[in-house]
């Protein structure tokens, strides 16, 4: 290992020491009198550096001068001196070379090493991608063909609505009405998540959206759920479907408040950030820019590390048949890629912590109320 705090204190150091030696030992290495002092210089350049290795042939041949003033048999003559400076200096130059480039072949392999990272990893957000795709092109495909027969179940149900004889009747009828409704906002919900997403021209002011939204999400959490927004997004322009967004948020916020069966917080805040600059680190490979960011953070049960590494994917979901189809945020993360942004789970304490990046547009010159202008 390389010292590489306080080199020239090392060179100092070993530099003393080598004189030391030399003088008390003399005369008993008389035929090597230089050798402690190359050793000085050798240790100084390997484990300081190359400035640390001049130095030290400087104290050297200065200590030396100093601690042998005419000492019979010692060669302190100015040739024998020279002599010792020139081949400590090649020693040096020689040690600090290899130092050198033995430090570029790490940093190169350093490099290399991260570089492999990159790949596998975009490997393996390709993979990802391409299952998803797969995987909502069946959907669609599937969810089209039911919401046609739902529509035609739809249509009949009315029909006997209107004919219905009595109460019981009727109540029977609406029940079957409702369970078809539902069924066809799930279909709608798979179609959505199997449609290819072209990136949208609609600008979203995301403050003005996320308060907007405010009276529904309150609505959506229950009485022992604090929900808080915190929106310094700065007029913050982001382009996407607003319906889009909306879904996104409003899953985020239910998915925060099926995590805290007994009640807890919800923050739901906005801001602007700069990826790739500042020292923001990247994590959801977006390239650098100024992004917007949402963040929905809840106080509530958290995930196992299972549940995390499997949260993303299509149809995954920890909620009762019938409660969640698993489609919530592999539908939000596809938006946010669709449109250049990413949706990360974020290191929390407690509870957890999504966060939606995308990435954040110069402000248009007017906004509509509702936050969205065109
Ligand atoms: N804030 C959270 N805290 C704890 N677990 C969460 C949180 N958000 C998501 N999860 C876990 O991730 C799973 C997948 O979430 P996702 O939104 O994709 O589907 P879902 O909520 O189960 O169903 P849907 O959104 O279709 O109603 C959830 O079932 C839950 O286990
Ligand atoms: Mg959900």
């Amino acid at each position: 290992m390389r010292i590489v705090w306080k080199p020239y204190a090392l060179a100092v150091l070993v530099t003393l020491a080598g004189v030391a030696i030399t003088r008390a030992t003399w005369p008993v290495f008389s035929i090597a009198p230089f050798a402690p002092v190359f050793g000085a210089v050798a240790v100084a350049t390997h484990w300081g550096n190359g400035r640390a290795g001049l130095l030290a042939i400087a104290l050297a041949v200065a200590g030396i001068a100093l601690a042998f003033p005419s000492t019979p048999g010692f060669p302190w003559n100015p040739v024998s001196f020279a002599g010792f400076a020139a081949i400590a200096l090649i020693g040096s130059r020689l040690i600090d070379g290899r130092n050198r480039a033995t430090a570029a072949l790490h940093a190169r392999e350093a490099e290399l090493r991260a570089t492999l990272e990159n790949v596998r990893a975009s490997e393996e957000r390709v993979r990802r991608a391409q299952k998803m795709e797969a995987v909502g092109q069946l959907a669609a495909g599937v969810a089209h063909n039911f919401n046609n027969l739902l529509q035609v179940t739809l249509g009949y149900t009315d029909v006997l609505l209107d004919n219905a004889r009595d109460d019981h009747q009727r109540h029977a009828v609406t029940e079957i009405r409702s369970a078809t409704e539902r069924g066809a906002a799930l279909t709608r919900q798979l179609m959505a998540f199997g449609r290819q997403h072209e990136p949208s021209v609609v600008r979203v002011d995301l403050d003005a959206t996320v308060s907007r939204l405010h009276d529904m999400l309150a609505r959506l959490v229950r009485e022992d759920i604090d929900l808080r927004l915190t929106l310094e997004g700065r007029g913050a322009v982001v382009v996407l479907d607003p319906s889009d967004f909306e879904q996104i948020v409003i899953n985020l916020v239910i998915n925060a408040r099926d995590a805290m069966p007994a009640g807890g917080r919800i923050e739901v805040t906005t801001d602007t950030v700069a990826v790739g600059r500042d020292g923001v680190a990247n994590a959801g490979h977006a390239p650098p820019g100024d992004y917007g960011r949402l963040r929905v953070v809840d106080n509530g049960t958290g995930m196992s590390a299972d549940v995390q590494a499997h949260l993303f994917e299509p149809f995954f979901t920890t909620k009762e048949v019938g409660e969640g189809t698993g489609l919530g945020l592999s539908i939000a993360l596809g938006v946010a890629i669709a449109h250049g942004g990413a949706l990360e789970l974020r290191p929390t304490a407690k509870g957890a912590c999504f966060q939606l990046t995308l990435p954040a547009r110069p402000a248009p010159v007017a906004v509509s109320r509702d936050g969205v202008s065109v």
